[in-house]
């Protein structure tokens, strides 16, 4: 089994520990992972033509189609963001909207897909952005099959203070290895 972990933040920071977090807890139990951020590649947002759809791929060309390939090829996906305004963030929606070509050729179909979500205010706004999220998951056919959030979050590295949200996503990454 592989899990792909897909970081969404704009910087290092508490939704990245918490993926890093989880993905170890599924190492530990013997899975393979890979873990890509985002903010270190080169991806447009989704020109709105509808070549996708018919075609099943993108004509855009960057580096989505790298991460594209290594969605297709996990068995699991975990996606990593910061709450911004009640939603996921734009590097993260990037990939989402890029998807569409894969909801085209239905190729995440049966995949098991995951969350870890850091905010820094009410679990409310958190709660909002997973339900984006699980959209997403819903419309590629995939099985939304777990999440951590972790609010409260402000500062930068505020989450390497707080045990008990780091434990949650070990917690989450074990049980993703027994799924
Ligand atoms: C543009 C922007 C919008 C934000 N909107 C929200 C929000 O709606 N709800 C919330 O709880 N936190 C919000 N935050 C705070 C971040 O979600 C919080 O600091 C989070 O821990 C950042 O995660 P990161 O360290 O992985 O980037 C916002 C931060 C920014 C920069």
């Amino acid at each position: 089994m592989n899990l792909l972990g897909i970081g969404g933040s704009p910087r290092k920071g508490n939704s990245q520990t918490m993926l890093e977090e989880t993905l170890r807890g599924a190492e530990q139990a013997g899975v393979e992972t890979e873990i890509v951020l985002l903010r270190e590649l080169n991806i447009a947002h989704c020109d709105g033509n509808d070549y996708c759809l018919e075609a099943k791929e993108c004509r855009q060309k960057d580096d989505f189609q790298a991460v594209a390939e290594k969605m297709e090829q996990a068995d699991s996906i975990v996606l990593a963001t910061p709450t911004y305004f009640d939603n996921m963030s734009g590097l993260m929606k990037d990939i989402v909207d890029r998807s569409n070509y894969l909801y085209a050729k239905k190729s995440l179909k049966g995949k098991k897909g995951y969350a870890v979500i850091s905010g820094g205010g009410k679990r409310e706004s958190l709660e909002k952005c997973l339900e984006t999220i699980k959209s997403f998951y819903k419309h590629e056919l995939m099985e939304f099959s777990g999440a951590v959030l972790g609010e409260k979050l402000e500062k930068q590295n505020a989450v390497s203070k707080n045990d008990c949200l780091l434990k949650k996503c070990f917690e989450l990454g074990k049980k993703i290895a027994e799924e």
